[in-house]
Formats: structure tokens, C-alpha cells, sequence
């Protein structure tokens, strides 16, 4: 197993286990490089940690600094402004110049954080004391690591992974004032490039497209799609080669690749299983061992539907049905099959999108996003 593990890992993959994402990687490095700050978005698990985290190992060896936040784990403002400081503090202490003056300029860059410094085994350590609420302390601290970068004549980074949890913050600071801290860093920046990742659509979207909030304009956009068939392919070919040094038959990647509609999360999830085999897999295999991922996954997703209207599941249900995808949910004939009024089946075509639910392929076909429950779903009706 730990053969297939190392290809194709259920975390993040990097290294000889990144497939393709050249013209994404091309783009955020750019993006980074040039101090140009980005919004990702990507569906849940297609890949977007797995980016960032190469992109910032190809960079590892430019002198430009990198630190990473992850706000899932955060649940309230005082909790992300913690975050954000250990994570100033800990690049702040990386980018500072050799020898006995780093202190001193860096107390300059953060004088209102009234900094400490002290040196210990692992090199300099600085302490950082924001003044009164969270809000002001983030910005406080954003604009304390731009000019600290920018006294030092260095390239910063900062990613804010699962982004749009800061609308579901605890309410005690509104999210939006949260945002708007954020912003008022982001807009004065000229050392640090930010990158904001995320998953939730509409949340994004409302935060970085919606002319009225406070990131509107800041930051351009790379969405990451499924990676392509011909990708997978070489890459599938390779890892084969790895394992047995011997190809795997094509018809048994395409239905690989067609049960798992290249999400990668199952990609990896099938193929740890597969190469965990003494010999390439053969079609059989793949189909069993994908059932039983099914069997195990399935059910979880399926838990959503419950808490889903009537029209919404049967719409669902109905685009699973066809592993082809659907090219017209709102064709007479779909819709009347669904027995649901016209209007009835648009809204619930429409809601399910806004979920994340479906999606439209680069096809144009509509398919669940989530392959186990489309394979569920059609196992179950
Ligand atoms: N370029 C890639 N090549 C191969 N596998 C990948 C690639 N990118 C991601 N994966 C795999 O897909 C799965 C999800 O990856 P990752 O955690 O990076 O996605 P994510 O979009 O950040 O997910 P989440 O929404 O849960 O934060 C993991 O199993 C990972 O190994
Ligand atoms: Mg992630």
C-alpha cells in the first residue's frame, strides 16, 4: 500500500505525486512573484492546498518568504487574529537580516505592535502585542509585515486557505469589519502578496465579486478545474511504470478515470487502493474496488440530501442517473420526466448549482460534483 500512498496520497500531494496544474502553477507563481495578489477557487478536494503548497516549494528556493493560515480551524475573530500573528511573527523572524541590528529594524516595522525579540536555539523569536481589538490588531500586524519586508528589501507571501470561513466567524465582530481589516492591509501592500483559497462559491464570490464588500478589485481570480484526461493518463502510465514497471491497459484507465469523474480526491482514493495490487489492475478491479468506496463514502453524502426539498433531490437524482451527465436539465423532456412544473425544476437546478451540488463540465454537460454520490445515487434507484 505505501507505494500507492506515495503517489497518490488522500492529503496533499506535491512533488512526484502533483499531476499537471503547469498553467495554474505558472500563474500563481507569477501572481506571487510579482506581488499581484489572487483568489482560488476550486470545488471541496479538487486540489487547491495541493497547488499552493507546490507553488511555495517552487518558490522555496527564490528569497521570497512564505507563511499559511488556515481559518477552518479558526471560530472566532479573537482566535484568527492569534493565527495571523503566530504567523507574522514566525515570517517576520525568517526574513530578518543576520546579526545584532535585525532587532532593531524590525522593532521600527512594528513599532505599534510593540514588539519583543529575543534569540534563542532556533534563531531569532519576536513576540508581538497588538493593541486593543482584533479587527485593528490584524491590520495592525498585515501593515507591521509589509514594512518589515519592505526594510529588509524581501518578498512575502501569505496564504489565507479556506477563506470563506471568515463570514462564519463568531458574530461578535461582524464578518464584514473583519473584511474590511483585511482589505485596508491588502490595499497598502506593496511587499506581501496575498493568496485567498477557498471552496464555497457563493461566499467567494460575495466577498471578492460583489462591488459593495471590501475585497472587491483587489485580487484576480484562478479557478481550478478537474485535471484533464490526457494529464491523468501520462500520469496514471508513470505511477504504473513505478509500481510494476509495466503499463496499465488504457480501457481500464478510462473507466477509472469515468467512475471518478477525475475528481482527484477518488482518483487518489482508488488508485492508493489499486497499487496496493501485486500486478496492474484489470477492469474487475476497478470496478470493485470503487464499490466499495462507494459503499463506504456513499451514505455520508447522501446524509446532505435529506435535508434537501422534494424537487432538489428529485433533480439530483435524476442527473445521476445518466454517468454521461445531462446536457439539458431544463428541457421539456427532462423536466417532465421529473414530474416538477418548468419553473419548479429551474429553481431546483439552480439552488442545486448554488450549492455545489452540480456542476457543468467543461463538456457542458451537468454531472454531480461528487462522484460517490453519483455513483450512490444510481446504485440506490
Ligand atoms: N495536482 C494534483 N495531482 C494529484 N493529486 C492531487 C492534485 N491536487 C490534489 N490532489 C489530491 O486531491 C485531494 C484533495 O487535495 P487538496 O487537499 O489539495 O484539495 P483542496 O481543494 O485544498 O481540498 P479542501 O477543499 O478539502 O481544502 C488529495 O487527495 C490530493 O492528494
Ligand atoms: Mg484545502
Amino acid at each position: 500500500m505505501a507505494a500507492g500512498m506515495d503517489l497518490f496520497p488522500l492529503g496533499i500531494a506535491t512533488g512526484a505525486a502533483h499531476c499537471n496544474r503547469r498553467e495554474e502553477r505558472a500563474e500563481l507563481s507569477r501572481n506571487i512573484a510579482g506581488g499581484t495578489h489572487t483568489w482560488l477557487w476550486g470545488h471541496r478536494r479538487t486540489g487547491k492546498t495541493s497547488l499552493i503548497e507546490q507553488v511555495l516549494q517552487d518558490l522555496a528556493r527564490s528569497e521570497i518568504a512564505a507563511a499559511t493560515v488556515d481559518l477552518l480551524v479558526a471560530h472566532d475573530a479573537e482566535d484568527l487574529e492569534g493565527r495571523l500573528r503566530t504567523a507574522v511573527e514566525g515570517v517576520g523572524a525568517r526574513i530578518a537580516p543576520q546579526g545584532k541590528q535585525a532587532g532593531q529594524r524590525l522593532a521600527e516595522a512594528f513599532r505599534a505592535l510593540s514588539p519583543e525579540f529575543s534569540v534563542g536555539a532556533m534563531g531569532l523569536k519576536i513576540r508581538l502585542n497588538p493593541p486593543g481589538p482584533p479587527t485593528r490588531g490584524i491590520t495592525e500586524m498585515l501593515l507591521g509585515l509589509d514594512r518589515a519586508a519592505g526594510m529588509v528589501g524581501r518578498r512575502v507571501v501569505l496564504v489565507l486557505d479556506e477563506f470563506q470561513q471568515l463570514s462564519h466567524l463568531s458574530p461578535r465582530t461582524a464578518p464584514r469589519s473583519l473584511e474590511g481589516a483585511i482589505r485596508h492591509a491588502v490595499e497598502r501592500s506593496a511587499n506581501v502578496a496575498y493568496v485567498f483559497s477557498g471552496s464555497q462559491r457563493h461566499l467567494l464570490a460575495g466577498m471578492f465579486e460583489d462591488e459593495e464588500r471590501p475585497l472587491y478589485r483587489l485580487c484576480r481570480k484562478i479557478t481550478l478545474d478537474r485535471i484533464g484526461e490526457a494529464d491523468y493518463r501520462a500520469f496514471i502510465q508513470h505511477a504504473s511504470e513505478t509500481r510494476w514497471r509495466q503499463p496499465v491497459a488504457d480501457d481500464v484507465i478510462a473507466r477509472l478515470l469515468k467512475l471518478t469523474e477525475r475528481h482527484p480526491y477518488y482518483v487518489n482514493a482508488l488508485c492508493a487502493r489499486l497499487w496496493g495490487g501485486e500486478l496492474p489492475p484489470e477492469i474487475e478491479s476497478v470496478e470493485a474496488h470503487w464499490s466499495r468506496i462507494v459503499d463506504e463514502d456513499g451514505r455520508v453524502a447522501a446524509g446532505r440530501l435529506q435535508r434537501l426539498p422534494a424537487s432538489q433531490r428529485a433533480m439530483l437524482k435524476a442527473i445521476a442517473q445518466s454517468e454521461d451527465g445531462v446536457e439539458h436539465p431544463g428541457s421539456h423532456q427532462f423536466v417532465s420526466s421529473l414530474r416538477l412544473p418548468a419553473s419548479t425544476a429551474n429553481h431546483a437546478r439552480a439552488a442545486l448549482e448554488h450549492e455545489d451540488l452540480i456542476h457543468r463540465r467543461g463538456d457542458g454537460r451537468w454531472t454531480l460534483v461528487d462522484p460517490v454520490l453519483s455513483s450512490y445515487l444510481r446504485r440506490s434507484y
